[in-house]
């Protein structure tokens, strides 16, 4: 009788889990040294220091028994591997793009294509870059330009799709910087750096048609596309009946490439590509990818790799893992926000974003008030974040000035398949406990930093509260 059909009210795990990775959370004294010893970065953390882990969802996913077995047919012939074909035809199959290059992540796609196509005074516009992104745009001579709508600049306002594109400011940026200058649009799905926001099929749609009446090309950095897919599914009109595989096959089909990390939407450690229909351009990559990386059909994987991610990007499709996926980060949302912690709204599909500078008032934005949050949050419960802030996206002007970043963010990024509900329980008490003691959180100063991706190896100093500093 199917009135016994039991409908859950909220998701379910859709896995059981068959191998485990204990945690052992260090006392309170330990993860001060421990602190001090990474000179309050936390990248500088032994993972066995920390006990809740959020600092990326990259390359953190649980595999399947599915990707595991299929790692044991892995081909590791230096050419022609069988492994690479399986690779490149699940890949097809979603993004129907002509030439799939394998690397070893999704920075790599990110360099062989800048280094490829952009030249000192060219101009990348993206919704925005992500810092790899930035950073390889920027090791071109090529200036990043991120033009994310205005909403995306307002943690707490709602909108469905906050990781559109202007499109009013792309059009006006590809008449006034010109063509010539302008080698490729990005698209980035989701947009990690303002939240995790998808970009709706409207927006691909319409940046497609202004990058073709310009006649220039349009890449997507696709690296969450299945998320973004999933949230397409359930927000925009005509698609709640469409499957994850065809609204990620529709949105790749406005593109003419795309660059992808693996390691998130692919359900891998490691892994990713670069994937475009331009035959000429797809020559010059693989020259330059048998450099850096590898032959063409393995890139910078062994066949191993390219077997899991093959198996990986249909299961990343399906529908009962996508409602878990993002349902159980928005789960989390939810019970932050009903503790009144700020974060972005609405919640995006990979991760929390705590606007730091609302719940730390007191710190200054030139003492990074979301890097201070995330040493504070792993202090007080051995939880890793990162800082997506002025650490990470601030720019120098000419001068050498720091220009603050638009938002102080604290990312608690959720790994794929990884952390259960009484996990996300824990990781919610945690910031409300935090919420209620903000004021003993002190904001910090960067004592030494490297040119280039900064936020990686920093070393900080903890700020004396401001009316005490000399
Ligand atoms: N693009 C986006 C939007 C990303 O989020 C990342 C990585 C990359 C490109 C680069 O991919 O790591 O495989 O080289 N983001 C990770 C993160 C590191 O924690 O968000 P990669």
């Amino acid at each position: 009788m199917e009135i016994l059909d039991f409908q859950p009210k909220s998701w379910v795990e859709p896995f059981r889990i068959k191998t485990i990775a204990p945690l052992r959370k260090i006392s309170y004294e330990e993860r001060l040294s421990a602190l001090e010893r990474a000179s309050y970065n936390l990248f500088m953390l032994r993972s066995e220091d920390v006990f809740i882990d959020l600092l990326s969802d990259s390359g953190t996913s649980a595999m399947s028994e599915n990707q595991w077995s299929a790692m044991m047919r892995g081909d590791e012939s230096y050419a022609g591997s069988s492994s690479f074909y399986r690779f490149e035809k699940s890949v097809k199959d979603i993004t129907r793009f002509m030439h799939i290059i394998p690397t070893h992540q999704g920075r790599s796609a990110e360099h062989i294509l800048f280094s490829t196509i952009c030249k000192p005074g060219d101009v990348i516009p993206n919704n925005f870059h992500f810092d790899t992104t930035q950073a390889n745009v920027e090791s071109s001579g090529g200036d990043p330009l991120n033009l994310a709508i205005s909403e995306a600049n307002y943690p707490h306002l709602e909108h469905p799709f906050k990781g559109n594109i202007d499109l009013e400011r792309l059009q006006q940026t590809l008449e006034e910087v010109g063509t010539e200058q302008i080698p490729c649009v990005m698209l980035t799905v989701t947009n990690n750096a303002v939240g995790g926001q998808p970009v709706s099929m409207a927006n691909i749609r319409a940046v497609s048609a202004l990058c073709r009446s310009y006649g220039v090309p349009f890449f997507l950095d696709a690296c969450r596309f299945a998320e973004n897919a999933w949230f397409i599914k359930q927000r925009e009109d005509g698609y709640a009946d469409r499957t994850p595989l065809e609204i990620a096959q529709e949105m790749f089909q406005y593109a003419d490439g795309c660059t992808m990390s693996a390691k998130k939407d692919g359900l891998t450690n490691i892994g990713g590509f670069l994937a475009l229909n331009d035959t000429e351009l797809a020559e010059k990559c693989k020259q330059k990818l048998i450099l850096i990386e590898g032959f063409p059909t393995y890139g910078g994987l062994a066949g191993y790799d390219m077997e899991a991610i093959a198996v990986g990007l249909q299961e990343v499709l399906q529908e009962d893992y996508l409602r878990y996926r993002v349902e159980s980060v928005a789960t989390l949302g939810q019970k932050l926000l009903d503790a009144d912690i700020p974060i972005v709204r609405p919640v995006g599909g990979h991760a929390i974003f705590v606007d730091a500078s609302t719940m730390l008032p007191h710190i200054p934005q030139h003492q990074y008030p979301a890097q201070a949050l995330g040493i504070a949050l792993y202090l007080s419960a051995g939880i890793r974040t990162v800082e997506l802030g002025s650490v990470a996206f601030a720019r120098k002007d000419s001068e050498g000035r720091e220009q603050a970043a638009p938002l102080e963010l604290l990312r608690l990024a959720l790994p794929r398949r990884v952390y259960t509900r009484s996990h996300l329980d824990y990781i919610a008490d945690a910031l409300i406990h935090l919420k209620h003691n903000a004021a003993h959180i002190q904001g910090v100063r960067i004592t030494w930093e490297p040119e280039q991706l900064r936020h990686f190896t920093a070393r900080y100093a903890l700020c004396l509260p401001s009316n005490t500093e000399v």
